[in-house]
């Protein structure tokens, strides 16, 4: 089979999808190869990220990726979230195609763009 139980899963049963009303922050990347598009909205409080949500315009892995993304990051540090590397999710989603594999990089492009979106607004502001 191509895909894993659990990209299936979370492909067919996205969690987190949607928009946040009021985010902190939002993150948006494409991939020029392929077309896939996605976008990570963020909710910050105290550097915690309590809420997440995403869209994603692509394939089934990147939405599997967005989603299992979304589970990983909620409730962790900036910093923590920072530290999520693609192959920590490919492991979580119980790996994926070799042709595959950038779709993961645009799950954490995404969200790096969000929290760096997040750092930029409140550089110099006190917390
Ligand atoms: Fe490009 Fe999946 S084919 S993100």
């Amino acid at each position: 089979m191509l895909y894993s139980e659990k990209v299936i899963d979370h492909f067919q049963h996205p969690r987190n999808q949607g928009v946040l009303d009021k985010p902190s922050a939002v993150g948006q990347v494409g991939n020029p190869v392929c077309g896939d598009i996605m976008k990570i909205y963020l909710q910050i409080n105290n550097g915690i990220i309590e809420d997440i949500k995403f869209e994603t315009l692509g394939c089934a892995a990147a939405i599997a990726v967005s989603s299992a993304l979304t589970e990983l990051v909620k409730g962790k540090t900036l910093d923590e979230a920072y530290k999520i590397t693609k192959d920590k999710i490919v492991n979580d989603l119980g790996g994926l195609p070799p042709a595959k594999i950038h779709c993961s990089m645009l799950g954490v492009d995404a969200l790096h763009a969000a929290i760096d979106n997040y750092r930029q607004k409140t550089k110099g502001a006190v917390k």
